[in-house]
């Protein structure tokens, strides 16, 4: 019988959290400036979320403290129940109470890249909630450097839960527009910082085994952290697809990601070669994502990925020229980059999970 009660009770929540997500709230959007960020922080003491900008990509904050504000990130992204949370601090002495012990490379590694665009996991504490790690016993921890974040943590006082502030699935927003798109009526307030510097979501490192792992490429190259670290490991699925019925260490990684509406055809080569896969493959409502030479060359209505061969600025522009495909109606792109190495192995993650893993070698 208490079994029978129990599976009532979870329906009902269902139900409830259902509900929830169907009714419409107001969005306001504020600039990012002190009254902005001074709004941001009463809806966050109530409970509430707010959509920010950080330096990598928008994201979607919640008291970390809070179980049921972290829940409503949950449903206003649609986010999968087994995907944990980044929990974004704005000093070291914010992360302490956090963790259960202080890897010996936290110092050097913060030193370097905090704030900014690194993301450390750790053995977790009591303190965080079950609901943000998705019952791991480690906490993935940032401590950004976009002026508004930082101020936003600390007028708040404590650190803030924050996945990127796009539907789950979609590619991550870098504008409050992308923000906007996605989560209208869904959520109270998005702060309004312009466009983000780096375009892509941070690194993510885990510093809680042995040798530290690298769970997502981003900003922060594996060559730089291996120059910090000395060994890094790269975990299964950072640039091939995740192994068949393995658990991948970082959840994210098992979702399809970063999905326009179109078809993604991800091809690796030169720009000879990519305006030949163009004209072989072309259809109607084809776009190309690549860079001006050969985008001019291919024949098709292209969105640039910006400056030739720039991994750098093909970060800061990836997820919006996916985003502008889809709103001038493209059907299928055809994406190019000149590598799946180095530099571009964040670009190529990521257009790999949109290209749901249907990558060309020319
Ligand atoms: O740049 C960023 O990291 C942005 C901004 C808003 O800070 N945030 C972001 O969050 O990209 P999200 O939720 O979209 O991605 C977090 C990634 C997911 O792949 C998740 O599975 C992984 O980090 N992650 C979170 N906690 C983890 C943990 N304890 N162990 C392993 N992976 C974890
Ligand atoms: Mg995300």
């Amino acid at each position: 019988m208490i079994g029978r009660g129990k599976k009532a009770e979870a329906r009902a929540r269902r139900f409830n959290d259902w509900l929830d997500s169907r009714r419409k709230c107001h969005t306001q959007l504020l600039a990012a400036d002190e009254r902005g960020i001074a709004a941001a922080e009463q809806l966050l003491s109530k409970g509430e979320v707010v959509a920010v900008p950080t330096e990598t990509v928008y994201g979607l904050a919640a008291a970390a403290f809070h179980e049921q504000a972290v829940k409503r990130i949950f449903m206003a992204k649609g986010r999968p129940a087994d995907n944990p949370l980044i929990v974004h601090v704005a000093n070291l002495k914010m992360v302490y109470p956090l963790v259960v012990e202080v890897p010996k490379q936290l110092d050097k590694l913060a030193a370097k890249f905090w704030p900014g665009p690194l993301t450390i996991v750790m053995k977790k504490s009591g303190l965080i909630p079950d609901v943000v790690t998705c019952g791991l016993d480690t906490v993935a921890i940032r401590m950004p450097s976009h002026p508004a974040m930082k101020r936003l943590i600390e007028v708040c006082g404590y650190p803030l839960a924050a996945p990127s502030a796009n539907t789950s699935g979609k590619p991550s927003p870098t504008t409050a527009a992308h923000v906007l798109d996605d989560l209208d009526g869904k959520i109270p307030l998005i702060l309004d910082g312009g466009s983000c510097a780096v375009g892509v979501e941070s690194t993510v490192v885990s510093l809680a085994g042995e040798v530290p792992v690298l769970l997502r490429p981003g900003a922060v190259t594996l060559a730089q952290l291996r120059a910090v670290l000395g060994e890094v490991k790269v975990a299964a699925g950072v640039s091939e697809p995740p192994p068949d019925g393995e658990k991948p260490l970082s959840p994210g990684m098992a979702h399809t990601h970063y999905s326009p509406k179109a078809r993604v055809i991800l091809t690796i080569g030169d720009g000879a070669a990519f305006v030949k896969f163009c004209a072989e493959n072309r259809t109607e409502d084809a776009y190309a994502l690549c860079f001006e030479p050969e985008g001019a060359a291919c024949g098709l209505p292209f969105e640039s990925l910006g400056e030739t061969e720039d991994a750098v600025s093909a970060q800061n522009r990836v997820f919006a020229a996916l985003r502008d495909c889809d709103e001038k109606g493209a059907q299928v792109i055809f994406a190019r980059l000149p590598s799946d190495d180095g530099s571009w192995l964040a670009v190529y993650n990521r257009l790999q999970r949109s290209a749901g893993f249907d990558v060309r070698h020319l």
